[in-house]
């Protein structure tokens, strides 16, 4: 590991003034390693040469957060925040380039307070996904929240990023049901929605994390789904799988808003993974109407409620509601991934080609999630997230290798495969969702100590579009210092009087 530098002693002391020392793990604590790794997802991001925090601050209430920026500012060293610690290119808890450092970790303030009668939860932005999911169910079976799909996933790197799963098409994604937060800003203020004003509430809602300060905790709206019906059909290339997948594209984005077909292609193979949120006697006529061509019958068909939909999609059929509950990560597998857009049918012979590329040796698998429905039907300039009208689906491209080997044929695929998507999809920007983080298209370049507007326009454009300056205004609002600042932060644009 690269040891920090800077002389941080009045940095330390002052966060031991302020926060029991029992929640502060410096380098040389026995526990600091553990509690670095607990949310760490992807190896490729944690290896000898990672630069790691000075400290580790564990807050356990709003003033510990606050004391942390307060003495950050004072002594001038940043603070990474991390919630569940997914991010796909480790920004919670690492940084590319030497830096003195703290991290934030949340971990401890995850508590869920569901408001049954109100239909809604108030949530920590600690928790998971499956603690959410798990006190939602607890608190009320007519009720779930409609976010992603992994339930090791923290709040709040997902509501900052947008979060989408399964109910996208029925009620949008986790950040357009999103009513009130608090946020600790760079002044160590709390604010609510109403203290933080219209543009930092607005930018707070997907506008990725860390910018703006720290998300403390969320107010959510909760939804009703009914028991559920899933089904999980494999297709191969031999049963006709280019065809299917060439009507699917089509077909998915425009289905009833109940029906919810997602696919994940590995190899020769595509597996449709659908939600519907009605009974399988319902389901099975509105596909042979929609899409006869997954040959879909009562064999396929799994009622369930809708927390039990949880474990089974994500973590197999085998799996108990309870196992949502485990925030265990393995740390045996290393992931690179990135994002695009679709926004034009790809023609057949398009799938043909990828699937040449899928047979290739140490080819990764995509994940394609189809949009429509509700999570269309926003404006683009509605929240900071800006896929909506026009998208037929978003694809994820991933790779993954053993963590003992290197990765670099892996992680060529995933380039090369990139590179090949190009003309299939969305151009001029060509989009991606900035919750799959990819360091590749762009990092930022800090110029006179504040993050540049125009060097951060090329990653920034892609995963906001024309929302990328009302980002930077948003942030010289609340930040016009760039305190809050990583790879792929908002640069502050203050405007003009
Ligand atoms: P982490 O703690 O690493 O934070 C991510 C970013 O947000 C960092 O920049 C961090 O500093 C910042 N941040 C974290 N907490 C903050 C806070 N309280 N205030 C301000 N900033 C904060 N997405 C999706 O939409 N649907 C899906 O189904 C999935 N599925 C999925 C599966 C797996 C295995 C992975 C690894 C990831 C996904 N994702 C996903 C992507 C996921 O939504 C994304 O990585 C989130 O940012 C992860 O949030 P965490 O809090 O876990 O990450």
């Amino acid at each position: 590991f690269v040891v920090s530098l800077a002389s941080s002693d009045g940095f330390l002391q002052c966060l031991s003034a302020a926060i029991p020392n029992q929640l502060l793990y410096t380098q040389s604590s026995p526990s600091f390693m553990p509690i670095l790794v607990s949310s760490v997802r992807n190896p490729r991001l944690f290896t000898p040469t990672t630069v790691r925090p000075l400290v580790i601050v564990t807050p356990t209430n709003a003033s510990h957060v606050q004391s942390t920026v307060i003495c950050g500012r004072h002594h001038d060293v940043r603070i990474r925040v991390r919630s569940g610690g997914h991010d796909f290119e480790g920004l919670s808890y690492r940084s590319e380039r030497p830096e003195v450092f703290a991290v934030v970790d949340l971990n401890m303030m995850r508590s869920v307070r569901v408001n049954r009668r109100a239909g809604t939860a108030s949530i920590d932005s600690g928790a998971t996904l499956g603690e959410v999911y798990y006190a939602v169910s607890k608190a009320s079976n007519q009720l779930a929240f409609a976010a992603g799909l992994c339930p090791t996933i923290g709040i709040g790197g997902h509501l900052s990023g947008g979060g989408f799963g399964m109910l996208l098409r029925k009620y949008g994604g986790a950040i357009d049901n999103v009513l009130d937060a608090t946020l600790v800003d760079a002044e160590g203020r709390v604010l609510d929605k109403k203290a933080m004003g219209r543009d930092v509430f607005w930018a707070i809602r997907g506008g990725g994390g860390e910018s703006f300060g720290i998300v403390l905790s969320w107010k959510v709206k909760l939804v009703p789904p009914p028991k559920v019906t899933m089904f999980k059909v494999p297709k191969s290339i031999d049963e006709g799988v280019i065809d299917i997948l060439t009507k699917w594209q089509v077909v998915a984005p425009a289905l009833p808003d109940d029906l919810f077909i997602r696919v994940v292609v590995q190899n020769d193979v595509a597996e449709f993974q659908s939600m519907y949120l009605g009974t399988c006697d319902m389901l099975l006529p509105l596909m042979e109407s929609h899409f006869p061509e997954l040959g879909l019958n009562q064999t396929h068909c799994k009622e369930m409620t809708w927390i039990q939909s949880v474990p089974y999609i994500f973590l197999g059929s085998t799996a108990t509601v309870e196992d949502i509950l485990n925030r265990t990560t393995s740390l045996d597998m290393s992931t690179k991934a990135t994002s695009d857009y679709v926004h034009q049918a790809i023609p057949k012979d398009g799938w043909v080609k990828i699937f040449i590329l899928l047979a290739k040796p140490n080819a990764g698998l995509l994940i394609i999630v189809p949009y429509g429905g509700k999570i269309n039907s926003f404006s683009e300039a509605a929240t900071p997230f800006p896929h909506r009208g026009g998208v037929l689906f978003n694809i994820q491209y991933m790779n993954f290798w053993l963590a003992t080997t290197d990765g670099s044929t892996q992680t060529k695929w995933v380039k090369d495969f990139y590179a090949f998507m190009g003309p299939y999809v969305s151009q001029n920007p060509r989009q991606a969702y900035v919750n799959y983080r990819d360091l590749d298209l762009g990092v930022n370049v800090v110029v006179g100590n504040v993050t540049s507007y125009k060097a951060a326009m090329v990653w920034g454009e892609k995963y906001y579009k024309g929302n990328f300056k009302r980002l930077a205004f948003a942030k010289g609002k609340v930040d016009p210092d760039d305190y809050f600042r990583n790879e792929q932060s908002i640069p502050p644009l203050v405007a003009r009087k």
